[in-house]
């Protein structure tokens, strides 16, 4: 064998053997530790932890450290928090490879949440912003708990008085996604065609919304029980994906917004229109990578259409909150909500949105 060859083969073994270690590694689950002890003096409150990664049985609820503001953060007294397929990846540190930054074996970040609405409680001797009293919604990582801090320059707004609690906790997740996707990749336009594949859920009910305040003419595909909800919250055309096929209707779309990715790239290229654009949000699911795989295949295909293909990665951003709230106080977007859970019930809520049924955000009540 020429020198060459074995350099080559050397090389791809060595590829290999450091895939199948990484791999071996990131799939690897520890046991799940003790909870730590409480400093002694520390106040306390109720929040849900996670130590392992597993299925919702690994949630514990009960007792934690309550946390106290620096100068330069906003401590908030958690009404409502909302659940987000988001949790549950982090719950199962799956796709694997999100382990690189979430842990390796077990989480370092112990709490759990993002979403959530309340007051504020206190804030840092660096906060002009907010106020003790004003009623905020925002995203920020250990939303499942009474109490929450969050720098005063993240993702944190004042929420409108004619939404509850439990509605803008609905919205910081899900409708950021929904307007990022239609107004930041897609440069949706009135007038313009949108396709929201995936309609019914904590997104799509957001981008339906958010498509028809931005003047486009929506479609929306749900399932025969959501059909009419999804009707309601303005969406001008529905296809019930459990009789037809969005993409055997021979319609032309200028932008569509992929919640679901269960149809191949080419049968929602020939739906789009010639200079359409794709946003990629989620759907393909998989341990290894599955959920990689329709990003990948859209940028290995992008440069050779005309047709632009995005995947989205939202982002927690202070002025598109602002956005929505704006929009929710004038009437433009009303959170869809589905069911309500206790925190102690976080286990059960989690698990229901695994199921990938929910018509809309499901909130987590905090007492
Ligand atoms: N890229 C990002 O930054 C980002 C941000 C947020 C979310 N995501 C991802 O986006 C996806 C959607 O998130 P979500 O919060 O909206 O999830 P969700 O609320 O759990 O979505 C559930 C909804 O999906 C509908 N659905 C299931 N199969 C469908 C199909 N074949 N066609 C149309 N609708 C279908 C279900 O309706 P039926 O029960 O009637 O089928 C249900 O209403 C997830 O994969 C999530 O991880 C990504």
């Amino acid at each position: 064998m020429k020198l060459r060859y074995k350099i080559l083969g050397g090389i791809f073994g060595v590829i290999a053997v450091a895939i199948v270690a990484l791999g071996l590694v990131l799939g690897y689950d520890a046991d799940c530790p003790p909870a730590p002890d409480i400093a002694e003096g520390a106040e306390t409150m109720k929040g849900v932890t996670y130590r392992c990664y597993g299925s919702a049985d690994v949630l514990v609820y009960g007792d934690v450290e309550k946390p106290v503001p620096a100068d330069d953060e906003v401590l908030v007294k958690v009404h409502a928090a909302a659940v987000n397929p988001l949790d549950w990846h982090y719950m199962r540190g799956t796709p694997y490879i999100m382990r690189l930054g979430s842990g390796i074996g077990a989480p370092k970040d112990e709490r759990l949440g993002v979403d959530f609405a309340g007051t504020v409680e206190a804030v840092g001797t660096n906060v002009s912003r907010f106020k003790v009293g004003d009623e905020v919604f925002g995203g920020r990582s250990g939303a499942f708990a009474e109490y929450l801090v969050i720098p005063k320059d993240r993702a944190l707004a004042l929420k409108p008085s004619n939404v509850s609690f439990e509605q803008a906790a609905a919205v910081p997740i899900a409708a950021l996604t929904a307007l990022q996707a239609l107004q930041d990749k897609g440069d949706l336009k009135p007038g313009q065609k949108v396709l929201i594949n995936g309609a019914s859920g904590g997104v799509g009910t957001f981008a339906v919304q958010i498509a028809s305040a931005m003047g486009a003419e929506v479609s929306g595909v749900c399932s025969t029980r959501n059909v009419e909800m999804v009707r309601s919250i303005g969406a001008d055309h529905v296809f019930d994906y459990k009789k037809e096929n969005f993409t055997d209707s021979g319609n032309e779309y200028d932008l569509i917004v992929d919640m679901v990715s269960n149809h191949s790239l080419s049968a929602i290229r020939s739906v789009l229109s010639e200079d359409g654009k794709l946003v990629i949000v989620g759907g393909a699911s998989g341990d290894w990578l599955g959920p990689l795989m329709r990003p990948i295949g859209a940028m290995l295909q992008g440069p050779f259409v005309d047709q632009e293909l995005f995947t989205l990665l939202a982002r927690l951003k202070q002025s598109d909150l602002d956005l929505l709230a704006d929009m929710m106080e004038g009437g433009r977007v009303t959170p869809v909500l589905d069911r309500t859970y206790p925190l102690s019930d976080i286990a059960e809520a989690i698990r229901y949105s695994e199921e990938g049924r929910a018509r809309g955000k499901i909130i987590v009540s905090v007492p």
